[in-house]
């Protein structure tokens, strides 16, 4: 009874759930986990963290946080067809634009605060949580304090969050989470994580932290390693494989670009297309197919050279010049030129669709350019 009444104003609304099952079980699984005793043996807490989300029946109610972002709205769109409008909200701290605010139910939810997300979780019964709010590689060490803030303080509380109210949760990891000792070719999703960025840094934590509390406390949390996204429909947010999408406005609006990484710089890249399906496969996928929680996933692997090239098939008069930036070109020399993806092929089927020639031909008609491929003599 004590442990119902300090519950009741952080969880009033799931404490009504005793009702429904078994008490002690019910009431141990919405403890937040700043209320469990720190018992030493996995098996003996693992057995009071329940994941609800996987033994809900009917549509999961997801959040997605720093939705406003390159991959939010797309992600929510998608998600939006599976579940119905209703069932994924969009959430930013930005104030979100007509469109966006139209297609579905937006809210704010700013990370930082622990209350507002607890308040959105509870009045909106979410059940899924996609954790997209980050500062990326490029911009973060411009602001490491800020980088340190969001990527880190902002996961814990998300970790809590969804450790509290039995969310499925899912944050998205990076290349950017290898570093300098990684192996670069076919780097395999167990492997040395020395990375030189606070970004990287701060997933490499995410990452074992989602696992940790998935290992301690039987937390559903669910991690993809993204290449470098590709997608035509929002500004990318400061990450170092952001030229892969400027080159294609440039090359549509005046036929030329200036690249900030030097032309045989190859790193992974991926349709976002490619990436919101693998996001909803993997969340989708039933929990005993999961022989890992954190998965590698690629696509194809690409250098500014080889991009331009493909790109001049379509507009030939396109001119591509280098002016390399030494910070992002040092941070994309200490990425993955590829990824070894074949657990998660292997696990859930993964499988992408789009290489380097799909990706051009859709990018430059997404931009309303003729792409019927130029005849090269
Ligand atoms: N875009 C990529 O190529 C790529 C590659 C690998 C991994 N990822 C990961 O995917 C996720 C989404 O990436 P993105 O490219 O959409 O990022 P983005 O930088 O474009 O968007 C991040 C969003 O977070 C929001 N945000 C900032 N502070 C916040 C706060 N305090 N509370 C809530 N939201 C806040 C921002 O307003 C922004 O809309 C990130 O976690 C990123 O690390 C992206």
């Amino acid at each position: 009874a004590q442990v119902v009444r300090m519950l009741r104003p952080v969880v009033g609304g799931t404490v009504r759930m005793l009702a429904c099952s078994s008490q002690t079980s019910v009431l141990l699984s919405v403890l937040p986990v700043r209320f469990q005793s720190a018992a030493p043996l996995h098996t003996q807490v693992k057995a009071r963290f329940y994941s609800a989300s996987s033994s809900e029946a009917g549509c999961p109610r997801i959040l997605i946080t720093g939705g406003l972002g390159q991959l939010g709205v797309s992600l929510a769109s998608f998600l939006r067809k599976r579940f119905g409008k209703d069932n994924v909200i969009l959430s930013d701290i930005k104030k979100p634009p007509d469109y966006v605010f139209c297609s579905g139910p937006f809210v704010f939810v700013n990370v930082l605060d622990l209350e507002n997300l607890r308040r959105v979780v509870v009045n909106n019964r979410v059940t899924w949580m996609l954790h997209y709010s980050a500062l990326l590689s490029a911009v973060g060490e411009g602001n490491l304090h800020l980088a340190k803030s969001l990527n880190i303080a902002g996961l814990h509380n998300v970790l809590d969050v969804a450790g509290e109210y039995n969310l499925r949760l899912f944050v998205p990891s990076t290349i950017g989470a290898f570093g300098p000792t990684s192996p670069r070719n076919q780097t395999p999703d167990l492997s040395i994580q020395r990375p030189r960025t606070i970004y990287g840094v701060s997933k490499v934590h995410a990452e074992l932290m989602g696992e940790y509390y998935c290992y301690r406390f039987g937390l559903d949390f669910r991690c993809l390693r993204y290449p470098g996204i590709i997608s035509a429909s929002s500004q990318p947010g400061g990450g170092t494989t952001d030229y892969a999408i400027q080159i294609f406005y440039d090359a549509v609006k005046s036929g030329k670009f200036e690249c900030y990484l030097g032309p045989s710089t190859r790193l992974p890249m991926m349709y976002i297309d490619d990436c919101i399906r693998a996001t909803l496969e993997l969340m989708e996928a039933p929990a005993e197919s999961l022989s890992m929680r954190t998965y590698n996933i690629n696509a194809m692997s690409f250098t500014p050279a080889e991009l331009a090239q493909e790109i001049s098939k379509h507009v030939p008069e396109f001119r591509i010049t280098y002016r390399v930036d030494p910070v992002r070109q040092a941070i994309a020399d200490s990425w993955p030129m590829s990824l070894d993806d074949s657990t998660a092929r292997k696990d859930w089927g993964w499988k992408h669709n789009f290489d380097l020639p799909e990706l051009v031909t859709m990018m430059l008609n997404l931009h309303g350019c003729d792409t019927r491929v130029a005849r090269i003599s």
